[in-house]
């Protein structure tokens, strides 16, 4: 080979790595445009915040991902990274670089924050399981004035508590009502409407669409609630769904609540499907997730929030076998006929 020729090469090979690491470094490929207007455009007409749950480490290296985040929603919660596990994984030690990443995003995209979650039994330290009552109350203490405090001014709305009631109607036997009992959850909203005043506080529950042994146990711990005066603003009904589609009741179910006084959100939307999905089951689920927008509307919902937006991207598919396809796109990030459903069930 001569010596021109090995040089070409060369050049050639360095211009290859070098478009490589652009390529990677700016998250890979844009997005392919979704048809239609953004979802949060036709959401803002009616007054709706409409909102997905995002992944910091998605976000982070994924171009096509993030821009459609930036694009269709004007609010995100991150899936994950407020939780108790993620920020304080050891006592008095808190990590929070991937909610400031979600932040910093969403500052660029003018997204509102929903902040998830302060109280919650599950993805909790082992070292939360171990103390005693005393140390639990000064530990959670400890957990809302230092994340809440954190975060003042960028999180406009916490779920303070998560799922506190159980399936059959009881409270929940978390480390939390097992040894505080049932005044952790108001105690809970105090501590955290001291460390933001400005910062609406949600009771956040799932499997509560309906009204049920479940929902009804929710609405009394609600009700008392404002009974005494304590700072809850909103309720948040969780809608993680499948083909059998939403109760009757659920809008009935969600207007007792707003009765109260209270703010309604949809948090953490899907609609599971059994997998491979047919072509008739996308168009159920499209079903399905025009009637999670049309009882949100109902009601005068403050927000509605996917959880996840993307196929490729869901909790659904990952935990819970034989399932998937939960969310509005694809795993290629395509709409699907949900996505479609939710733009008409928007005004689209
Ligand atoms: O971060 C670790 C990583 O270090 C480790 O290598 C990997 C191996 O499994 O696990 C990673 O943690 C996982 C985490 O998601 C982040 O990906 C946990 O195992 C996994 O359990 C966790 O699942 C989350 C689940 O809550 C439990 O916290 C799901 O992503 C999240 O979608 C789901 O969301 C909940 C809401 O918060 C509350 N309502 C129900 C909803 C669905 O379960």
């Amino acid at each position: 080979m001569t010596r021109h020729r090995r040089a070409a090469i060369g050049a050639v090979f360095a211009f290859v790595v070098v478009a490589c690491a652009i390529y990677l470094a700016r998250g890979g490929a844009d997005a392919e445009p979704l048809p239609g207007q953004p979802l949060r455009t036709l959401a803002k007409s009616s007054g709706l915040e409409l909102g997905t749950a995002v992944r910091a480490d998605v976000l982070k290296r994924n171009r096509a991902y993030r821009q459609l985040v930036a694009q269709q929603f004007s609010t995100v919660t991150p899936e994950n990274e407020m939780k108790w596990g993620f920020v304080e994984p050891e006592r008095g030690s808190f990590e929070f670089g991937p909610a400031e990443d979600v932040i910093e995003r969403a500052r660029e995209a003018g997204q509102k924050i929903r902040g998830h979650t302060l109280v919650w039994h599950f993805q909790l330290p082992d070292w939360v399981g171990e103390l005693g009552a005393g140390e639990l109350r000064a530990a959670m203490k400890e957990h809302i004035e230092r994340v809440v405090g954190h975060f003042k001014g960028d999180v406009g709305v916490w779920d303070v508590v998560n799922e506190p009631i159980s399936d059959r109607g009881g409270l929940r036997p978390s480390v939390f009502q097992r040894k505080l009992g049932q005044g952790y959850i108001a105690r809970a909203f105090r501590l955290a409407r001291a460390a933001d005043p400005g910062a609406k506080l949600y009771l956040n529950e799932i499997g509560a669409e309906g009204v049920n042994a479940k929902s009804d146990r929710l609405f009394e711990v609600v009700s008392g609630l404002k009974r005494d005066g304590v700072p809850i603003d909103g309720v948040g009904f969780q809608v993680h769904a499948n083909l059998e589609g939403l109760p009757d009741s659920f809008v009935a179910n969600m207007r007792r609540f707003a009765a109260l006084g209270l703010d309604i959100a949809i948090t953490e939307a899907d609609v599971g499907l059994k997998m491979p999905p047919s072509a008739e089951d996308l168009e159920a689920q499209a079903r399905v997730y025009e009637q999670i927008v049309g009882s949100c509307r109902a009601v005068s919902c403050k927000s509605l929030t996917f959880w996840g937006y993307t196929d490729g991207r869901s909790w659904i598919s990952e935990t819970q076998a034989g399932m998937g396809a939960a969310t509005l796109l694809d795993d290629q990030l395509v709409a699907k006929p949900a996505f479609f459903a939710v733009q008409r069930a928007l005004g689209g």
